[in-house]
């Protein structure tokens, strides 16, 4: 693995969800593992859970870690070619990202879509632009399209909470005040379409996800009929990918409730967090024992370890 930018980039899924499960039994096994290694976080966006988890997990590894608010703590930066510098950015990233290489034996980086312009969100420029100038391995913390660390995290928890060998998953739009990207959805899609799970995506017209990350999942704009036998609801809201970045409209009959949650298979609910209460989910049903969004938020240090662990052993091979 030169770079962890999707799922692509981790080989078998089976193998990186044993390796997940080892790391969870012993985190501190490979103590090791990153001595004198260090660690660049990028932030170009906020955070909570993604910025203590990663530090968590190098910690865990001894590597030496560094977090930075991009743009709040250091220069704006530049992404566009052959422009004249005459605005608010003060440096280029070829020179940024170069510079960071140099300090760093891996960069991970956070850089949300603008939700203005499609082509230019799903180009991914700033990921792109640090796989091309650091010299370096690039971790996606959560870019444009993709937040692969937390599908991974996502599915090491339906791998512990399963009944069944082959669960059925329900990845739900869900209402939100405010335009949200397609990071997680698309993310979660695309791992799951890798894993041992049934999946099912429903949301109501007008919100299809890019079909590049749908894959084989069924698709379904009636919730109450993709609850049915449901074993995990995973729900998340995003905006329009068709109408890009548009808010279409906020249906509360989409919010997830208990009398929707009596449709399923007694079904674990999921969200990544952070999570507005009562617009995406009912008090009643996050604050239920069969909730397990804690789960996956710690399930977020095993998916850091677990990449940051195979990186260093490509790294120790070369
Ligand atoms: N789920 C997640 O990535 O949380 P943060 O945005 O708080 O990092």
């Amino acid at each position: 693995m030169n770079h962890f930018f999707d799922v692509d980039d981790i080989g078998s899924v089976e193998l990186a969800l044993a390796r997940a499960r080892s790391i969870k039994a012993h985190p501190r096994k490979g103590y090791t593992e990153g001595d004198r290694t260090s660690i660049g976080l990028l932030f170009f966006n906020p955070s909570l859970r993604t910025r203590l988890s990663s530090q968590r997990a190098a910690q865990n590894l001894r590597m030496d870690v560094v977090v930075i608010d991009v743009g709040s703590e250091s220069w704006k930066l530049e992404f566009s070619d052959g422009t004249i510098m005459n605005g608010a950015s003060a440096e280029h990233i070829k020179e940024a990202a170069g510079v960071m290489g140099a300090y760093f034996d891996f960069l991970a980086i956070r850089a949300f879509a603008s939700l203005e312009d499609r082509d230019l969100d799903y180009a991914e420029p700033v990921l792109t632009a640090f796989m091309k100038y650091a010299g370096v391995p690039i971790i996606n913390m959560e870019s444009s399209t993709g937040h692969p660390l937390q599908a991974f995290a996502d599915l090491i928890t339906i791998n512990e909470f399963k009944k069944t060998e082959r669960p059925k998953v329900v990845l739900s739009w869900a209402p939100h005040p405010r335009a949200l990207p397609h990071a997680v959805a698309n993310s979660f899609a695309q791992w799951m379409n890798r894993a041992s799970v049934d999946l099912i995506i429903t949301h109501p017209e007008g919100y299809e996800l890019d079909p590049k990350f749908v894959g084989s999942a069924q698709v379904q704009t009636n919730q109450s009929l993709a609850f049915e036998g449901a074993d995990f609801i995973y729900a998340k809201n995003w905006s329009s990918y068709q109408d890009y970045g548009q808010v279409l409209y906020q249906d509360s009959s989409w919010m997830i409730n208990q009398e929707k949650m009596e449709l399923t298979n007694q079904a674990y609910f999921m969200h990544c967090l952070p999570v507005r209460r009562n617009m995406i989910v009912s008090d009643q049903v996050i604050d239920s024992p069969n909730s397990l969004v804690i789960q996956q938020a710690a399930n977020r240090v095993i998916s850091m370890q677990t990449v940051l662990s195979m990186l260093l052993e490509q790294k120790s091979s070369e």
